[in-house]
């Protein structure tokens, strides 16, 4: 079948890791599945994978992609929860110390047809297109967690969300305006942040302006480049909510600021099947729908991550089979 998978490791150059051409069929488990996938979307994962980054050299070549909406065996629309726990393991998935996405240890979803566990699938709604709802697994997710079960905010809130034109925060913007925060961005490109508004954020700002006024809570993604700003934009015992560090991961700590203003630091990773079925249920009440940048054949994935490498991307890339 064709797959788009990773055949080696390039940390300075991931787009020449990567291959688009023939991998062997996934194979079912017991208590596993084959999906026939209809579209599946690309994160930045996909490119720390080229570069080697959670992706030993003894696993490849690794099939690409975390993200998939398709039909399984029995002929459900389903989306494909990514996050794969341990067999006995009960709960919240993303707290498994033994958990992986899918293409860190099991092959992923940019391909014609992905092996899953039958417990990650989650019914697709009707309303919303393979497209759109292949963009929900990881995105959507890991924003809808750091928003609505890590940042402790209310509607009324004032939210900062850096970084306004990557994945996860254009999906955050679109869930925050949907609860009823007042949702301000950054961006390093001021095009980006127009569209960031027409997507529902109040105002946007360049990276490290200075805001108006202190703000509720930090949506962060972007990592050092963003940091200070994100510490320096909080109200005392405000939260800054981390699940990203796209431009590096060794700012200042700013210690004396987190303690002395009484800051939360939060982490936050992916979320769970049943947050992902409440994600999916939330898109089909209220009629939100991820921002969807291009859709591409699957064989012309490279143009999706040559875009992506390039900072090229506002929302989300879709490649369909
Ligand atoms: N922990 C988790 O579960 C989880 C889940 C999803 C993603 N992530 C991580 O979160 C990050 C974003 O993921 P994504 O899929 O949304 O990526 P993406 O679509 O490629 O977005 C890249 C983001 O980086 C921003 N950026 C700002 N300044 C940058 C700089 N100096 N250098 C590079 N990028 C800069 C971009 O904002 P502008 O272009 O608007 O400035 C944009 O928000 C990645 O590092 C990813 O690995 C983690």
């Amino acid at each position: 079948m064709l797959a788009v998978y990773a055949a080696a490791a390039n940390a300075d150059d991931p787009l020449a890791a990567l291959e688009v051409g023939e991998r062997p069929e996934p194979d079912a488990s017991d208590g596993w599945t084959v999906v026939e996938v209809r579209a599946a979307s690309l994160n930045h994962h996909d490119l720390w994978s080229l570069r080697g980054i959670g992706l030993p050299e003894d696993r490849l070549p690794m099939i690409l992609g975390c993200d998939a909406a398709g039909v399984d065996g029995d002929g459900n629309e389903v989306i494909v929860h990514s996050v794969i726990a341990s067999d006995d393991w009960r709960g919240d998935e993303t707290l498994d110390p033994k958990r992986t996405l899918l293409s860190e240890k099991h092959q992923g979803t940019l391909a014609e047809r992905v092996a899953v566990p039958r417990r990650n699938l989650v019914p697709k709604p009707a309303a919303l297109s393979f497209e759109e709802a292949s963009c929900l697994p990881t995105a959507w997710l890991t924003a809808y967690r750091m928003l609505f079960v890590k940042a402790g905010v209310q509607p009324g809130d004032t939210v900062l969300i850096q970084g306004a034109g990557g994945g996860v925060a254009s999906a955050a913007i679109v869930l925050a305006r949907q609860a009823g925060l007042r949702v301000w961005v950054t961006s390093r490109d001021a095009a980006k942040g127009e569209k960031a508004v027409e997507l529902g954020a109040h105002e946007a700002f360049e990276s490290g302006a200075k805001l108006p006024e202190r703000v509720d809570a930090v949506l962060e993604t972007v990592g050092e480049a963003t940091w200070k700003h994100s510490l320096r934009a909080l109200r005392p015992g405000g939260t800054l909510v981390v699940s990203g560090a796209t431009s590096g991961q060794a700012p200042s700590a700013e210690l004396q600021r987190v303690f002395f203003l009484q800051l939360n630091v939060l982490g936050s990773t992916m979320g769970t099947r049943e947050e992902l079925a409440r994600l999916a249920r939330l898109c089909e009440a209220s009629g939100i729908r991820p921002s969807i940048d291009r859709v591409l054949p699957l064989s012309e994935a490279r143009d999706g991550f040559a875009a992506m490498d390039a900072g090229d991307v506002f929302g989300k890339i879709v490649f369909t089979p």
